[in-house]
């Protein structure tokens, strides 16, 4: 296959921070090419000098279709026939999908808009790839895996020769991403390079031709994806070993925390009863739509059911708020780190301790300095977040590290009562791994804990029981260590 692009000697440093170090990458028309790594090792720092947005330092070389060049802009990145596609997508939600697709190829300066050839562009786009969309829906009325297309359409109206797609599949549920990655082939089939950065090794093997590993900002090598496993990946991208077994707790013994009985919310899901149980971690699991976030929100006053009870430490709850739902000890951890989760202007710090300002208030309402510093510093050491200075804005943080924020966020307020949703979407090997033990020490010292996951070995491995969700109903209880992915897996699609 022929060279498309050609990176040899690229570097970046950010301050004291090397993101990059002399890393070498070539790829070719027609592959699907997976950039894996751990959180901040530098891939998305490597998408932005190959889309312009960043030069990288003295010495390196970008070659495409035989140009050379020591930096790009954007605008000659485009040219050259580069789209990538970021994690928010850069979409316009109040314009449709024609508009979003096709306005980009029709604004001549100020010139009157041409708005049949915006409609033909978007339409040509999608027939291409053998996507269908309505194109007169406002982007902002469609789900995020519709909207992933109309970008990958967008990249498609530009005539690009390689798309970039930084964590596509982040937020998308297990039939969503199948169906991503059946369009990757379609682009693979008509010559453009993919490149694909995703932290969920199984799609990483089962879309790639080759993968690239990058630690710390050094390239480990680029492999032929057929010698690799997610195994053989996860040593390369760490260094480190895994191994994961929960055991067995003794239910009966252990004091209910939270139940709910018959609760229902109309559309969302109906008739859920559960208790859970101090120490006790439940996963929940189901295919999209099957009501759990839903779930989830109401247990933490977001999204008021009309039946049923919702019970805490044996007295009854009727929570109006997050607020109400926090001050009895509840905490929420949300999937959608980057809306719902964080402020990212705001430094790393306060972001951390937002939820508990009430609590290290001291005289006149003020906080003492040293408090806020030590509690922001346990947290930061806890969840190994990779930073240099907590008074930085969070948006300078890699996108997993990120995560940890949302979470250290939620622990500082020593919930009772803790729900993950989708807690390690987004987060590399070993930050899922140092998210686990975390969630597990907490079981230990008695924290009831919901974990909500579309990944079947993410509830199977790390609960202790699970329910399964379709439909809004609970259709399935399992003992995790007396069940296995299959099993799950079959419950999940029946
Ligand atoms: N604008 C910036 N200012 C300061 N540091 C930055 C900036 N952008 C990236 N970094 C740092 O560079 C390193 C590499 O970050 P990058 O975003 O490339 O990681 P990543 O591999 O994409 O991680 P993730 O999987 O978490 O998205 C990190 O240490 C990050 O904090
Ligand atoms: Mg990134």
């Amino acid at each position: 296959m022929p060279t498309f692009l050609e990176l040899t000697h690229i570097s970046k440093r950010f301050g004291g921070v090397q993101a990059l170090a002399d890393v070498d990458l070539t790829l070719e028309s027609g592959e699907v090419h997976c950039l894996v790594g751990e959180n901040g090792s530098g891939k998305s720092t490597l998408i932005k000098i190959i889309s312009g947005v960043q030069p990288p330092e003295a010495g390196g070389k970008i070659i495409i279709e035989s140009r050379e060049y020591s930096h790009l802009n954007p605008v000659e990145s485009t040219r050259a026939g580069i789209q990538v596609i970021y994690q928010d997508l850069s979409l316009f939600p109040n314009l449709t999908v024609a508009e979003n697709i096709g306005v980009g190829q029709h604004l001549g300066g100020f010139h009157s808009v041409d708005w049949n050839a915006i409609r033909a562009t978007a339409k040509r786009a999608m027939e291409r790839i053998g996507v269908n969309l309505d194109l007169d829906v406002k982007v902002e009325d469609l789900s995020i895996a519709n909207r992933q297309l109309v970008a990958i359409c967008r990249a498609m109206a530009a005539d690009a020769k390689l798309v970039i797609m930084d964590e596509p599949t982040a937020s998308l549920t297990r039939h969503e991403v199948d169906a991503l990655l059946a369009l990757v082939r379609e682009l693979k089939k008509k010559g453009i390079c993919i490149v694909f950065v995703s932290h969920r090794l199984d799609e990483v093997l089962e879309v790639a031709e080759r993968v690239t590993v990058l630690r710390d900002g050094k390239k480990v090598g680029t492999y032929d994806a057929k010698e690799m496993n997610d195994h053989k990946l996860a040593v390369l991208m760490t260094g480190k070993e895994f191994h994961y077994d929960l055991a067995a707790i003794d239910l009966s013994a252990r004091k209910t925390v939270l139940s709910t009985r018959h609760l229902s919310r109309k559309g969302d899901y109906k008739d859920i009863s559960f208790d859970l149980r101090e120490g006790e971690i439940l996963g929940i699991t189901g295919l999209l739509g099957s009501g759990r976030t839903e779930l989830a929100l109401s247990l933490f006053g977001m999204n008021p059911p009309d039946g049923g009870e919702i019970h805490l430490n044996g007295k009854r709850l009727a929570l109006t708020s997050n607020r109400e739902a926090i001050d009895n000890g509840i905490a929420y951890v949300s999937e959608d780190r980057l809306t719902l989760g964080l402020v990212l202007e705001q430094p790393i710090a306060s972001n951390t301790i937002v939820t508990i300002l009430d609590k290290l208030k001291g005289f006149m309402g003020l906080i003492p300095q040293a408090a806020r510093q030590s509690t922001v510093d346990r947290w930061v050491k806890d969840l190994s977040i990779k930073v240099s200075n907590t008074n930085n804005p969070v948006k300078t943080l890699s996108g997993g590290n990120q995560q940890r924020v949302v979470l250290a966020k939620w622990m500082a307020t020593a919930p009772r009562v803790l729900i993950l949703d989708s807690p390690t979407v987004g987060v590399d090997i070993s930050a899922k791994d140092g998210i686990y033990e975390i969630v597990r020490g907490l079981a230990a010292k008695g924290v009831a804990v919901i974990l909500i996951s579309d990944e079947i070995p993410e509830v199977l491995y790390h609960s202790h029981r699970i329910l399964i969700m379709r439909n809004g109903r609970i259709t399935g209880e399992f003992e995790a260590h007396k069940s296995s992915e299959d099993v799950l897996r079959v419950a999940v699609n029946a």
